[in-house]
């Protein structure tokens, strides 16, 4: 079982040498549930070309958690923690695909 800690420790390592999130499989968000949300909450100040415009500003996973978070504040209407969770799956999944 030495093989099996050592790969466990690597993990552990690896993780905590990226920011936030480092392995984008492990989102906790639904991208269906997200691509709702979406489509009613999130198109009233841009539309879904800002997301792929050559000088995009989000370039990380972890900036995309903040940009997502920063714009649910604008928004007031409150979305939960695992409501911006799904956004952040679905623009993930759709735009970004950050690995
Ligand atoms: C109150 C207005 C407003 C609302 C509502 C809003 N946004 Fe934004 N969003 C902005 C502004 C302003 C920017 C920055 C645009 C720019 O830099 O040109 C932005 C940029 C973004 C970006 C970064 C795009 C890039 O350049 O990579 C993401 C991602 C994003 N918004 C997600 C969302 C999501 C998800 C929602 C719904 C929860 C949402 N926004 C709702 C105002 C808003």
């Amino acid at each position: 079982m030495r093989s099996r800690h050592a790969s466990a420790l690597l993990a552990l390592f690896v993780l905590g040498a990226a920011p936030a999130i480092a392995d984008t499989a492990l989102l906790p968000g639904n991208a269906e549930q997200g691509k709702k949300l979406h489509a009613a909450n999130c198109t009233g100040c841009h539309d879904a070309a800002v997301y792929t415009r050559k000088n995009r500003r989000v370039n990380s996973i972890g900036g995309l958690v903040a940009q997502v978070q920063a714009c649910n504040r604008q928004l007031k209407k409150g979305l939960s923690h695992d409501q911006v969770n799904d956004l952040i799956a679905y623009l993930n999944e759709t735009y970004y695909k950050f690995e």
